[in-house]
């Protein structure tokens, strides 16, 4: 018998079905011969001094000004690349204008409904200029704030990158979130300016952005100027003095804006995202060492040419848009792909297409994409030519080895290496992850740290665990770390650094390592449910539940479900005299929708006169896990009655 074979046994669950899958898969020769960086010596050196290693890379980028010390750490406070100047925007248009990447196709996008645009960097140059001279036309300058609510179209980029030339500090809302959430984001940064578009398509429909953001404005005062893209020329209504159309403020704008000279630290933009307490969280990111991560990470784990087709399938409404759409491939001057709408629209075989259309070299989707491809069928993509795509990626969820094993097959034909990468909106780039052209990569396992990373496997006193399972922690400060959550520095030092005194970041993930020091990670530890590899949080559904007038008590749990990696279960206890009959549980869910998104519709809700509670009244949501996910009870000691949840096992079992 093998270690692992005797480590999985004596293990739980996950860990045996990650560790069955015994394949290795080193890098084929060919494709060694022609990567960015084969020499697996790179980890070593940068692992002997780390802020060398950034510096090395913070210097691929265009500075203005030099800065004069690379890094000052006091923990939790971690500062970049001090005195240097640099702006976001001219390292991913301008300086391809001036190295002969002028004509070269920077976005390569596609609607929906079979609409097509190419923009050349020259092209990107002129839209990010002149619409950045529309955004100063409206008064918006430094420092101020600017929401972002738009469906995947190249205006998206065009105005995160014109925020970033002008020093705006952007948020991207995406845009599945619903007006609620749309105000809470909007109020939580006193955003100043709104950005979005008269609709989007998404399944055939039309998301009628511009309604429900009107939806939105009428509860957010620091809001002065709504600028709308005319996406599909759905009916809108615009607002004398408040809302200007994008064409008219571009065609009008003068066609080239000096970029401003931001300091590394300045601020580049927030992104919300869920965490264990009801709020999301505005995740501060700055600009020198942001950039450095973004376009070092890019250009490493993707093995990026100048010649690839590069797709990431995100949305740039979360951080994997932000930092491997936008600001990764743009900064290192790559031909982008970008994608509007639903993978099965009008049929599964939709992304198979876009592949083969415009001769895909480098794919990066999620576990849930993958999974739902395995149940759709391997006819879709047989039905297409994959064989330009040369390199393969995932990310958001841990990946099953079934799944990969699928993905490589059927997707990469076999000879695709995969870059299992694992990273959080919170670290900026990807911090574990092969690198193609070195690592001998394990189906499931995120591999080893990136080169300059340091992660950890502690216990819960803080030590470190060589070989199993535990809290998975950064232990140095890398550039791309958060700097702060917007507004509440104490949040950031409690969600992040308490848990260890200050000493290392929490991640939030649990993790395994195996003899080889490979990570696996095992799902998060907290209250957070990673649905379809989106975050959200039991707390924020919850709050959403008991806004309805019926709701007098609710608790959410994250179940573990085929495709979606995990999906939302629900328990709640109706206001004495509400009855849970007549369509409650639809009105329910559609409040959720309303107060969040769709992402947050709970799969199913049952309804209890009572919930488990411990003495102290502390809801156990460990226990409402157990039986959502059908499992013989865990420790019930501590709960003020343990007949509540004899009886709310019954009924679970009954419906
Ligand atoms: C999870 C997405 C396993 C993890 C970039 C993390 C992963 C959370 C992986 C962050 C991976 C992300 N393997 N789990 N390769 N990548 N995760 O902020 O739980 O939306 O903490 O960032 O996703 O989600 P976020």
């Amino acid at each position: 018998m093998t270690d692992s074979k005797k480590n999985a046994e004596s293990s739980g669950k996950t860990i045996d079905v990650l560790l069955e899958e015994g394949r290795t898969f080193a890098p084929a020769k060919d494709f060694v011969k022609q990567a960015n960086f084969s020499d697996p010596a790179l980890y070593k050196e940068a692992g002997k001094d780390s802020v060398a290693f950034w510096e090395k890379c913070a210097s691929k980028l265009d500075w203005f000004q030099k800065w004069n010390k690379a890094l000052e750490w006091k923990a939790p406070d971690a500062k970049w690349f001090i005195g240097g100047k640099l702006n976001a925007s001219y390292n991913c248009v301008d300086r391809h204008i001036k190295n002969g990447l002028r004509n070269k196709a920077a976005l390569i996008w596609e609607g929906e409904p079979g609409d097509k645009r190419t923009m050349t960097y020259w092209d990107l140059y002129r839209e990010v200029n002149k619409f950045a001279n529309g955004l100063k036309s409206l008064g918006i300058k430094k420092g101020d704030r600017v929401a972002i609510y738009l469906p995947m179209i190249p205006e998206l980029a065009v105005a995160m990158l014109a925020c970033s030339r002008i020093g705006a500090v952007h948020s991207v809302v995406f845009a599945g979130f619903s007006p609620e959430a749309l105000k809470d984001r909007i109020n939580d940064m006193e955003a100043n300016l709104l950005i979005t578009a008269d609709g989007g398509y998404r399944r055939g429909g039309v998301i009628p952005l511009k309604n429900d953001a009107d939806i939105a404005l009428s509860d957010t005062p620091s809001i002065k100027h709504v600028i709308v893209v005319n996406r599909g020329g759905f009916k809108t209504d615009m607002k004398d003095g408040r809302d200007h159309w994008y064409h008219e403020l571009v065609d009008a704008a003068e066609a080239f804006c000096e970029p401003e000279h931001m300091d590394s630290e300045d601020m580049l933009f927030t992104l919300y995202t869920s965490g264990t307490t009801g709020k999301p969280k505005g995740i501060v990111h700055t600009t020198g060492g942001y950039m450095t991560g973004a376009y070092t990470t890019t250009k490493y784990v993707f093995d990026l040419k100048d010649d690839d087709v590069y797709w990431c399938t995100a949305d740039i409404g979360w951080v994997t848009g932000h930092t491997y759409i936008v600001y990764g491939p743009l900064s290192n001057g790559a031909t982008v792909v970008m994608y509007e709408g639903a993978p099965d629209w009008p049929d599964k075989s939709r992304f198979w297409k876009i592949v083969e259309d415009y001769g895909v070299t480098i794919f990066y989707t999620a576990p849930t994409a993958i999974r739902a491809f395995m149940r759709w069928g391997v006819e879709y993509p047989a039905k297409h030519d994959l064989s330009t795509l040369r390199l393969l990626g995932t990310v958001g969820e841990p990946i099953n080895p079934e799944a990969w094993m699928w993905y490589h097959k059927n997707i990469g034909g076999e000879k695709c290496p995969i870059v299992d990468t694992w990273w959080q909106t919170e670290t900026g780039c990807i911090l574990i992850t092969p690198l193609p052209g070195i690592t001998t990569t394990k189906p499931g396992s995120a591999t080893v740290p990136f080169p300059g990373i340091e992660a950890d496997i502690l216990d819960e006193a803080g030590n470190s665990i060589k070989v199993g399972g535990g809290f998975l922690v950064i232990t140095k400060p890398w550039p791309s770390m958060i700097r702060t959550i917007y507004g509440d520095h104490d949040r950031y030092y409690e969600t992040y650094w308490k848990k260890y005194n200050g000493k290392y970041y929490f991640t939030g993930d649990g993790a395994k390592r195996d003899e080889d020091g490979f990570f696996w990670l095992l799902g998060r530890v907290d209250d957070v449910i990673n649905v379809a590899g989106h975050r959200l949080s039991t707390m924020e559904i919850e709050s959403a539940l008991v806004d309805h007038p019926d709701v007098a008590e609710s608790a959410a749990v994250g179940v573990n479900h085929e495709i979606k990696g995990q999906s939302i279960k629900a328990f709640v206890t109706l206001k004495d005299g509400v009855e849970p009959g007549d369509g409650m549980e639809k009105k329910l869910k559609a409040h959720v929708v309303k107060m969040i998104g769709a992402i947050a519709r709970p799969e199913s809700i049952i309804f209890s006169a009572e919930l488990p509670k411990t003495r102290s009244g502390k809801i156990m949501r460990r226990l409402l896990k157990d039986i959502a996910e059908g499992r013989v009870l865990g420790d019930t000691s501590t709960l003020a009655d343990p007949n509540v949840v004899e009886a709310l096992k019954e009924k679970y079992e009954e419906d």
